[in-house]
């Protein structure tokens, strides 16, 4: 064999051993991560092929970041988080935390079922939030990692006793978290109880496409949604299902967050109502920013969206690379049924019967728009 003809043999052989390179796959891996109520924490960290990386510990079952492309490629996290379990312990806003036994507030912590008055907990003035001062944003779930060829994922499961927080009915709750190859974050909840109760699962990541970069006031909002549920003064709603049209809360076409919010008195933490044509999962949000490139959709099978600006952040929480969260500085898109539904007879229902099986599911798709 001459020189040439060796040279172009290698060649071929390099390039055929580089196309059959195995792409990379999907993975996860597990770290310990301290320990809460005397169990063990770990962060899991979970990658699709595309090099999209989650992190979630057992902590609250917490999604601690998420690391997506702009739209040249680099890769940022996309979320507010911090970098130890001491952080999140020393007291967090329910940073990209599992929230249960219901998602945002019951007026008072109080609520009747089948003639029986219950109390809750309350943490938010007079009322309850977030399932009351020990929700399961501060629990330690059961973890077990799944993966398959076109997903990789973690289950996470919880026994809550019964009257925990003030709820009737011993709940099993199992939330699983899965990646997939097209960029997105599934969440699906799946709950069971013993005694009628009351349910609302949801997470409450706090997005900000400009990798923290920036607050959000810059990102465009589209909210599928043409009508909210106004709230008092203590945020419980009035029971009013209210049109957007003409108002600040019409995002039925994409607008900045920060183009009319002056006008929002303490900025937005409202309930939207989605314009569902019937159950399933249906396209409610879609955040972009337009820097980045970044765009999020999100699609649900809740009746509703919490669009919360980040109003209550002051800059007193430092979080991941040093950066202190000020006002505004990540938003949430909760998926959920309607706050305080227990003691409003007009809002879909939230109950729970023995027998009966609680099931939502949310997916986060991250892509980007050149
Ligand atoms: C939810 C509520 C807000 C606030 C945040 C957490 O989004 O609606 O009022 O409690 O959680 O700070």
């Amino acid at each position: 064999m001459n020189m040439k003809i060796r040279l172009s043999a290698l060649l071929v052989a390099a390039l055929v051993m580089f196309s059959c390179q195995p792409k990379s796959k999907f993975s996860i891996s597990k770290q310990a991560w301290g320990k809460a109520d005397g169990k063990n924490v770990s962060l899991y960290t979970l990658t699709n092929p595309n090099g999209m990386e989650v992190k979630i510990s057992n902590f609250g079952g917490t999604i601690t970041s998420i690391m997506v492309p702009d739209k040249n490629g680099k890769f940022d996290n996309v979320i507010l988080g911090m970098d130890s379990l001491s952080g999140y312990q020393k007291g967090v806003p329910y940073f990209g935390a599992l929230i249960g036994r219901y998602g945002n507030r019951i007026a008072k912590g109080k609520f009747t079922l089948n003639g029986q008055e219950y109390t809750l907990r309350t943490n938010d003035g007079p009322n309850h939030l977030h399932g009351g001062p020990k929700g399961f944003d501060k629990v330690v779930w059961d973890a077990t990692e799944i993966s398959g060829p076109d997903s990789v994922g973690l289950v996470l499961t919880y026994l809550s006793q019964d009257m925990e927080e003030g709820y009737p009915g011993n709940l099993t709750s199992k939330v699983t978290y899965v990646l997939t190859k097209d960029n997105s974050i599934k969440i699906y909840y799946q709950a069971a109880t013993d005694k009628p109760t009351v349910i609302n699962l949801t997470n409450h990541a706090y997005f900000n496409l400009t990798g923290a970069k920036e607050n959000v006031l810059g990102h465009e909002l589209t909210l599928f949604a043409d009508s909210i549920t106004p709230v008092d003064s203590t945020l419980i709603p009035t029971g009013l299902i209210a049109p957007v049209a003409g108002t600040a809360f019409d995002f039925t076409k994409p607008h900045t967050i920060g183009e009319r919010i002056a006008s929002v008195k303490g900025g937005y933490d409202h309930n939207f109502k989605l314009n569902r044509t019937g159950e399933g999962l249906m396209l409610a949000v879609e955040l972009l920013e337009p820097t980045s490139g970044r765009l999020l959709q999100a699609y649900t099978t809740e009746p509703g969206i919490q669009f919360y600006s980040g109003n209550f952040l002051d800059g007193k929480i430092t979080g991941k690379g040093n950066v202190k969260y000020e006002k505004y500085f990540g938003l949430c898109l909760e998926a959920q049924h309607f706050p305080d539904s227990p003691n409003k007879a007009n809002f879909p229902s939230v109950v729970l019967n023995p027998g009966q099986k609680y099931t939502q599911l949310t997916v986060y798709k991250f892509s980007v728009k050149k």
